[in-house]
């Protein structure tokens, strides 16, 4: 595989095709590129709701209406949509959630090394709850990870795919309950096939030069 191949190739598709469903093989490679998304102390501060049916789609849809309507067709046609909430808050009681699960998935040759794991994590963590106070910002930069995860990923398994920051979050919070389950909404990711429809598929790729978004050193 030449992954520059799919860094060039990949883009945001406007427009999908309603009638295209993914497999349920290669929803499964998603959960995959999701669940295994690098985050820092391995903190993992992410929920991902999964809409396939059209019922789920129109419950995410709801938070495209008004000033975000030009993104309600994205997310009503294509075939899935991935819904990336942050955790509201990492207390304690978290930690050691994620701690139990490396000494299940065997991480800790001895109880040394479990204490060294939870003290480096909860350094980076403390810091940012009561030092630096960006707590919430840094949980989302993990989240955004998983996206740029997702995006690539899903170009590898040719599934096309919109990143969509235009949403209301208050309204799908409430759509999902997601403030009684702890978590803020971040992104939503449409993944489908594109339409014929799609202008967007016809425009060349546009960035900034090499010489000036990278120093050679
Ligand atoms: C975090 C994020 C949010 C975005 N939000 C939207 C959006 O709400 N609607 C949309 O049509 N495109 C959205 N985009 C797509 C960007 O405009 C697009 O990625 C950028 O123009 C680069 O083009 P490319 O993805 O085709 O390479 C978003 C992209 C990212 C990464």
């Amino acid at each position: 595989m030449n992954i520059a191949h799919y860094a060039q190739t990949r883009y945001t598709t406007k427009a999908f095709d309603p009638g295209f469903k993914l497999s349920q093989e290669q929803v499964g490679q998603i959960e995959t590129l999701l669940r295994h998304s690098p985050s820092s102390t391995n903190s993992q501060p992410w929920h991902f709701f999964i809409a396939g049916s059209e019922e789920g789609k129109a419950r995410v849809a709801k938070a495209a209406a008004g000033g975000y309507a030009f993104n309600e067709a994205k997310i009503r046609h294509a075939s899935h949509v991935v819904v990336f909430c942050a955790r509201a808050a990492m207390d304690d009681g978290y930690l050691q959630t994620l701690l139990a699960q490396e000494q299940r998935d065997g991480r800790f040759a001895n109880d040394e090394a479990r204490a060294g794991q939870h003290k480096g994590r909860s350094h980076f963590v403390n810091m940012h709850r009561f030092e630096l106070r960006d707590a919430q910002h840094w949980m989302e930069k993990q989240v955004y990870l998983a996206v740029g995860t997702l995006l690539l990923g899903a170009a590898t398994l040719e599934i096309d795919a919109c990143p969509i920051e235009g949403f209301d979050a208050r309204v799908l919070g409430e759509e999902l309950g997601l403030r009684e389950q702890g978590l803020v909404a971040s992104v939503i990711v449409a993944l489908g096939k594109r339409s014929e429809q799609d202008f967007n598929a016809r425009l060349p790729k546009s960035r900034l030069p090499a010489e000036t978004v990278i120093t050679r050193l």
